[in-house]
């Protein structure tokens, strides 16, 4: 059986409107690094609200091969015996990540400064995204890893490297890059230093900070020193914007919406979704804002309101990255045109983004202009049709939101990665007023 035969896709019947409260699943940048950082500190490490996703379990699945040992997830409970920054042992093979970008290019910083070797691969969709982004700084600190010939993976990592501190500007804004530098840099000699052209999420910062390991932050630079130590502790990981955005979305343009997405991360390096949609005049309130474990966290109530459509300020690329699918549903439905530029990155996620999107709205009837580095969208009526996620986990739940504001059916293709990071998703849609069926691969055409 192929991966396109035990596919899944979404029938999405037009209407309806979404309400309730809910708590989206945990938010997945924490739950991997939960596990990478409670794995190298000294002691045991608690972790609740911890993603039970594919991507965050494929993080999970190798530090438990690298020899850490993790009771769980239970509820999304995980105990890990940390094994401190010295204590990884070799893996008994390649770890697979699976679809996970983040598990892999995290992953390389840290086993890069090991004393042994690793070979890092993953999904056909992982084995096509770019890595020299990581492999190549990491090389000018002294680490050896071969990349297949376009630079990407698998990853044939040289353990028994002595690195060296650099100073690092990143040619693209990205938290994936920093963190792989920082996590090598907790080995290095002498001090690890990376500038950011554009601020990015900063949970490593945070995270590392939380386990007691001092992070400097100048500016747009971040710098560890080498030879610390982390303590274990207590980890709440708050429930995924970026798996919210789908109802923020849903919510803003089904006439009649008011939901409440409780405990929600809402970190301002992630933020950029609310603040996208509320240039567009949506109606989105953060109540009960708290810090939790150094992330803040709050409770995000939408109400639906007509949307207008806007150039999209740059500097919230960024911000957003993970949320542009969804942004597009939202742009498809507002008032006008939207235009997205600086955002040639959501070319190398899960899926091209810019393409696949632009195809998908196509294909329900919306003019969508994709660009080099963006997209231009005139919003306007969704009239139904069949679409094609390309195993894009975001894009199949964006689309799903869309029969929202659709006149007609709306068949979501290859969607079964969904459960990457939002495992629940169909239950929780339904529940919250999405008329949403599963049908295997195939069925409904
Ligand atoms: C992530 C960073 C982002 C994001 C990805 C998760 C992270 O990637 O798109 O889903 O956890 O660090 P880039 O940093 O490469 O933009």
């Amino acid at each position: 059986m192929t991966d396109q035969d035990r596919s899944i896709d979404f029938l999405v019947r037009p209407g309806g409107a979404l309400h309730g409260r809910f708590r989206v699943p945990g938010d997945k940048s924490i739950s991997h690094r939960a596990v990478m950082l409670g794995a190298l500190a000294d002691g045991t490490t608690e972790v609740s609200g911890f993603l039970e996703g594919d991507d965050a379990l494929a993080t999970l699945a190798a530090i438990r091969q690298l020899g850490v040992t993790v009771e769980g997830p239970r509820h999304g409970r995980l105990r890990i015996e940390g094994v401190g920054l010295h204590g990884l042992q070799p893996a008994d093979g390649p770890l697979d990540l699976g679809n996970s970008g983040t598990s892999m290019r995290l992953l390389a910083g840290l086993l890069a400064a090991q004393p042994f070797d690793s070979i890092l691969t993953g999904d056909a969709s992982l084995r096509r995204r770019p890595m020299r982004r990581v492999t190549e700084p990491l090389a000018q600190m002294g680490a050896r890893i071969e990349t297949g010939p376009e630079g990407t993976a698998p990853l044939h990592i040289r353990g028994g490297q002595a690195l060296q501190g650099i100073r690092y500007t990143m040619p693209v804004a990205s938290a994936q890059v920093k963190s792989a530098l920082l996590l090598a840099g907790l080995y290095a000699e002498g001090e690890t230093w990376v500038q950011e052209p554009a601020p990015t999420r900063d949970h490593t910062e945070r995270m590392l900070e939380g386990f007691g390991y001092p992070v400097e932050r100048t500016g747009n630079w971040c710098g560890v020193g080498g030879d610390g130590s982390l303590q274990g502790g207590e980890i709440d990981v708050p429930a995924d914007i970026s798996s919210a955005a789908f109802f923020i979305v849903g919510a803003s343009i089904a006439t009649g919406s008011d939901v409440v997405l409780e405990h929600v991360g809402i970190n301002p390096t992630r933020t950029g979704v609310i603040d996208i949609l509320g240039h567009m005049g949506a109606d989105i309130e953060i109540r009960n804002r708290r810090e939790v474990g150094g992330e803040p966290v709050g409770d995000v109530r939408v109400q639906a309101r007509p949307l207008h459509g806007l150039t999209i300020p740059e500097r919230l690329v960024p911000l957003g990255i993970d949320e542009f699918p969804a942004l597009f549903v939202a742009a498809a439905c507002a008032h006008g045109t939207t235009l997205l530029r600086g955002a040639a990155e959501l070319r190398v996620k899960e899926s091209d983004r810019i393409a696949v999107m632009a195809e998908g709205l196509q294909a329900v009837g919306i003019h969508a202009e994709p660009r080099d580095d963006g997209i231009l969208i005139r919003g306007g009526r969704i009239r139904g049709g069949a679409v094609d996620s390309h195993g894009d986990h975001r894009i199949a739940m964006a689309f799903a939101m869309a029969g929202l504001c659709s006149g007609a059916e709306i068949t979501v293709r290859d969607c079964r990665n969904v459960d990457t990071s939002f495992p629940g998703f169909v239950d929780l849609a339904r529940e919250a007023g999405l008329d949403l069926s599963v049908l295997a691969a195939g069925e409904s055409r």
